[in-house]
């Protein structure tokens, strides 16, 4: 089992940083299958980046896929924009023919009702659930608490969305996911047609590798200060700590991934194959067990769901050809 791992650590590290091979060969072979690339693609020229950007397409009619979304809605001040992007989900899928199963969580009582109310009779929603979840490791601890209650594996494109609280930051994510129905169908276009993509991001929040620091373009999201910009760091020292002590509960006995493939998309707002949580599903007794009842006092990082916030993309790199990022423009 372990050295299984090591070996997919070092096929991997070596597609991507030494020759590109496997990845060249499995994207080479993917573009030969779209109709609509050009001779000018221009990534025929450059060499494979283990992210990838979707533009928003015209996707023609196909089939629909298995899709859920889960909502960490503990604010219910921003339950309205939660909702304009459920609205755009069922709008993309209706155009496909097909539904959705959707999972709601609040961590107050009394907005389990209200949000019961407000999506009981929603046209389109096949399976509903709300939650009353314990507010434990903010967005990540209650995802965890949904997926033991409703495990996503047999859906194709999951969407997880949550009540960030800051609001550029959860705009642009928010846009850039669920901006429309035609954003919709370009996230699901993307899982038919990549099947090595297990997991696709808001534009400039996709960033890999422990050295990354601050894009322009995830700066201009976020509303950073300028001097940020390729200075500050989005794998932070004291993060690391909490990592290697989550990856024990996630992958007991088993070497962290090598730091080049570290993931990261900073706000955990993302599509993902239902597939890959399997591994988070088995720990997340444990991982919860580790998360800190109530509010964090302390505030930025250096707990368990911030290590999270980069194990769970680190997880679908090490099973993906490439991570994507969808741009709603
Ligand atoms: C559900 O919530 C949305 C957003 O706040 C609101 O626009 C809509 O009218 C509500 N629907 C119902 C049935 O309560
Ligand atoms: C990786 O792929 C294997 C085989 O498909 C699957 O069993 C496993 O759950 C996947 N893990 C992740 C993190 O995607």
């Amino acid at each position: 089992m372990i050295c299984g791992w090591k070996a997919r650590f070092a096929s991997l590290a070596a597609a991507l940083f030494l020759g590109n091979l496997l990845v060249q060969s499995v994207l080479s072979g993917e573009r030969k299958s779209l109709g609509h690339s050009s001779a000018a693609d221009p990534a025929d020229a450059e060499p494979e980046s283990p992210v990838r950007r979707l533009p928003r397409r015209v996707a023609r009619g196909f089939l629909p896929l298995p899709v859920a979304v889960y909502v960490q809605a503990a604010n219910a001040k921003l339950w309205d924009e939660m909702f304009q992007c459920l609205r755009a989900v069922l709008r993309g899928q209706a155009e496909l023919g097909g539904t959705i199963d959707l999972i709601v969580s609040a961590t107050d009582s009394k907005t389990v009702a209200r949000y019961q109310r407000n999506i009981s009779k929603l046209p389109g929603v096949r399976r509903w659930r709300v939650l009353f979840v314990e507010n434990r490791g903010g967005d990540i601890g209650q995802f965890l608490q949904q997926i033991v209650a409703e495990p996503p594996g047999s859906y194709s494109a999951v969407l997880k969305i949550h009540t960030k609280s800051k609001d550029s930051w959860r705009r642009n994510m928010l846009k850039n996911l669920c901006g429309s129905g035609a954003v919709v169908k370009s996230a699901l276009w993307g899982f038919k047609e990549h099947p090595g993509m297990k997991l696709l991001g808001p534009r400039d929040f996709v960033h890999v590798g422990r050295h990354a620091t601050f894009t322009p373009g995830f700066c201009q999201a976020m509303e950073c200060r300028e001097n940020e910009v390729g200075k500050a760091r989005l794998f932070m020292r004291k993060d690391e700590e909490s990592m290697s002590s989550t990856w024990q509960l996630l992958r007991p006995d088993s070497e962290e991934p090598l730091d080049q493939l570290w993931a990261i998309v900073p706000g955990s707002c993302w599509w993902a194959r239902g597939d890959i949580f399997q591994e988070l599903l088995e720990a997340a007794p444990r991982l919860l067990a580790s998360m800190a009842l109530g509010a964090s006092r302390r505030g930025g990082s250096g707990q368990a769901q911030h290590a999270l916030e980069r194990w769970i993309p680190t997880l679908a790199l090490l099973n993906s050809t490439f991570l994507g990022e969808l741009d709603a423009a």
